[in-house]
């Protein structure tokens, strides 16, 4: 499969998709061989996620991830990007301010070449302070990994009440002026729920398959990372090289056949 003709991935390209129900692929990247990989196998959106620092750098969870980390790694994908768009992540304490969080996304795209910042958890002030300064942003409920010290690693939303909070709070971030919503490992009827509730496309992770798109980390995808891997995680390597892992999941995503009911809560 390769797509170097088609035009690039933009924020209106992916709630085109979103309208007209056709799912949004998106992975992990972190370097430039990666990402014109996935590229050529049509992945819309890469994200240059904080997840680098358990799969790229060996640390037991994504804490130690720096700001400098995050911009080495985005300008490695973002130099050879033709086609998809490009999401970084904010990573742990670089967003606590206002004023910290627009210096860190300036960073990201300016000197990362990324077109989105991805942040962690329900702050709609930041989220409409970026958006105003022209900045545009992902949000992230659910599981929140740079959370791991207050909430670990566990399914959210199983309750009412929290279930009720997460929609809400996805209400809330979208009238900020979020962009996109990555909801992880939640119920597929929550992620359901505020999937049809939102205009802007809901990327799930662990959220089932009634999202307008899923993301995985590649290296989880890819069969690269070690076992126990979480429910949600399918190893496409058995398709055989990388490209056709790839192409391999961004079938299953666009069929609608993964995530299935086993890799769902
Ligand atoms: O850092 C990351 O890879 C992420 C995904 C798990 C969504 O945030």
């Amino acid at each position: 499969m390769t797509h170097s003709a088609v035009p690039t991935i933009q924020i209106a390209t992916l709630h085109a998709m979103k309208q007209r129900g056709e799912k949004i692929v998106c992975l992990t990247a972190y370097d430039a061989s990666f990402a014109r990989l996935f590229e050529a196998s049509g992945v819309e959106v890469l994200l240059v996620g904080d997840s680098l620092g358990m799969v790229v750098q060996g640390h037991p969870h994504t804490l130690p991830v720096t700001l400098d980390d995050i911009v080495y790694h985005t300008r490695c994908v973002s130099r050879v990007c033709q086609r998809a768009l490009v999401i970084a992540d904010l990573p742990f304490l670089s967003y606590a301010t206002p004023a910290n969080a627009a210096r860190s996304a300036a960073r990201l795209l300016r000197d990362g070449g990324a077109q989105m910042v991805k942040l962690e958890g329900a702050r709609p002030k930041l989220v409409q302070c970026l958006v105003e300064n022209g900045v545009p942003v992902c949000g992230h409920l659910g599981v929140l990994p740079q959370f791991v010290h207050l909430s670990g690693y566990k399914v959210q939303g199983k309750d009412p009440e929290t279930a009720q909070r997460i929609a809400e709070e996805a209400w809330a971030l979208q009238q900020a002026g979020a962009s996109l919503l990555i909801l992880e490992c939640v119920p597929a009827a929550l992620a359901a729920m505020i999937r049809q509730n939102l205009t802007i496309p809901v990327i799930g992770i662990g959220a089932g398959a009634d999202c307008d798109g899923q993301v995985l980390v590649s290296y989880d995808m890819l069969g690269l990372t070690p076992p126990p891997h979480p429910r949600f995680v399918r190893d496409f390597s058995d398709a055989g090289t990388v490209q056709e892992a790839t192409d391999a999941y961004v079938r299953a995503v666009k069929q609608g056949t993964f995530p299935g009911p086993e890799h769902s809560y």
